[in-house]
């Protein structure tokens, strides 16, 4: 049976498995869902040997349990090891969700004329990576599966993989593969369908000001007495210049710059300003001198705080001089930056232009390299052309601003590339409330992977 016909006999059920999927709430941020993150790996491991697999399993980490899956057809076969993640970011705001996060509705919307899936985790990544275990299912079912298969299903990629290096590690044997494939990433619309060729890699920090021992009448000490609030928007303030680069010395060192055929690319890919702005409810964009939206969102690197506190935030008026102020601050990375050196390379600088007035301490919050795939390889072509066949447009590729941090330490510790398929949309509102994932989204997923597995292995071959 074709693939299409399985899809349409079989819908119904995909998606009442899907909706159980993200009924669970696994929010791998905050300890209070870890009976659930225990859930879910269950249930994503009873759905891979329901779907085929030979065997799996919910391997044990320091942090939340890796769930493994795998089919052997032959040795002389190539290996595919799906990669995805059964974690989700936290909910909130929760008053501004139109429905419950954990209670998936189908609604239409205007991208999606015949219905997307709302619900935290609907497109990052519980839709997505489901899509894999729907086609494994159809390969299996019609004896169509063409080679040897691996699944990898974590539940920390939202708080940055912290345990999955370690799985890795000490895994290598059992995750040997010819190449990884992925769908946690975008394509650029319905008519331009793309396959991502780089990822942002990050650099995440909390910085905290001290002042005076504590908080001080702002009348009798104000003005003599460094303010931790004042100081610190200071020195944030003093990370960019007006040309909107990012001042820290070095931090440009290693970028890597691309070449003109290569921009020239990236000016090719459909985009409007317009709508961006209006999607956005901003009436300019804001870019470093010299690059477009595109580029400064995902070939160019950044600093960003996320979120700032200190002092009085209550109802009316206290004059007072705070003891302590905080930020988050992040900075997304481009290839050839090393995310340790950045780190570093920050802490060095925002030490050094504190004043004598305060002492300023940072911690660190993790992240990970940036990746940049070439196109010149099988999984690249093959990813090309399954997509070119069930979109009936051949895919662009195409740069993006997000990160996947434990992607640069595959190819590093498995020797093997990363092929990133994925089939959201910028705006299907992942890490916001009302996040969805269209029904066309996710079945042309599930068509297009089967394509996947034939072409590669009939390019492996050769
Ligand atoms: N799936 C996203 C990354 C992504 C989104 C890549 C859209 C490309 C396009 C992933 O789940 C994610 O959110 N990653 C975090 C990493 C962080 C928590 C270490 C990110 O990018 O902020
Ligand atoms: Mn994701
Ligand atoms: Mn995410």
């Amino acid at each position: 049976m074709e693939i299409k016909n399985y899809i349409q006999e079989h819908k119904e059920r995909f998606l009442s498995e899907l909706f159980d999927l993200l009924r669970m709430p696994s929010v791998s941020a905050d300890s209070a869902y870890k009976p659930s993150i225990e859930a879910t790996a269950q249930w994503v491991k009873e759905s891979l040997l329901k779907a085929g697999c030979d065997t799996a399993q919910v391997c044990e980490t320091p942090g939340n349990p890796v769930v493994y899956g795998e089919k052997h057809v032959g040795d002389h076969l190539p290996t595919v090891l799906v990669y995805g993640h059964y974690d989700v970011q936290p909910a909130d705001p929760l008053e501004l969700w139109e429905t419950d996060p954990f209670e998936p509705v189908i609604k239409t919307t205007e991208l999606h004329p015949e219905g997307a899936i709302f619900a935290r985790g609907a497109c990052d990544d519980k839709g997505q990576m489901f899509m894999h275990v729907k086609a494994f299912e159809y390969m299996v079912k019609e004896g169509k599966l063409p080679c040897n298969i691996k699944f990898m299903i974590e539940g920390e990629e939202e708080v940055g993989s912290k345990n999955l290096g370690w799985f890795v590690e000490k895994n290598k044997e059992k995750l040997k593969n010819d190449i990884i494939l992925i769908s946690d990433t975008s394509i650029i619309g319905r008519e331009t369908p793309s396959i991502t060729t780089s990822l942002r890699g990050l650099s995440y920090l909390q910085v905290e000001v001290t002042g005076p021992n504590r908080d001080l009448h702002s009348g009798v000490y104000g003005g003599a007495v460094a303010n931790p609030v004042n100081i610190l928007a200071q020195m944030i303030a003093q990370l960019h210049d007006e040309h909107h680069r990012v001042t820290i010395p070095h931090f440009y060192d290693k970028v890597k710059e691309f070449s003109a055929e290569e921009r020239a690319l990236f000016a090719k890919i459909p985009f409007s300003l317009e709508e961006y702005k209006k999607d956005l409810g901003v009436k300019d964009v804001l870019l470093e001198d010299g690059y477009s939206v595109i580029e400064s969102s995902a070939i160019r690197p950044t600093l960003d705080v996320n979120g700032i506190w200190g002092g009085y935030i209550g109802e009316g008026a206290k004059t007072i001089i705070p003891s302590k102020a905080s930020a988050k601050i992040s900075m997304r990375l481009v290839p050839n930056q090393d995310n340790k050196e950045i780190e570093a390379l920050f802490t060095e600088h925002i030490q050094r232009i504190a004043p004598e007035g305060v002492t300023v301490k940072v911690t660190n919050l993790g992240g990970g390299p940036a990746y940049a795939m070439s196109i010149d390889n099988d999984g690249y072509r093959a990813a090309e052309k399954a997509m070119e066949k069930t979109f009936g447009k051949r895919p662009v590729p195409s740069p993006e601003g997000g990160s996947i941090p434990i992607v640069a330490l595959f190819e590093r510790e498995l020797g093997t590339k990363s092929i990133l398929m994925g089939f959201g949309f910028d705006s299907d509102l992942i890490h916001s409330p009302n996040e969805h994932y269209g029904l066309f989204n996710f079945f042309k997923g599930i068509e297009t992977i089967p394509y996947f597995y034939e072409y590669y292995v009939e390019a492996h071959k050769k």
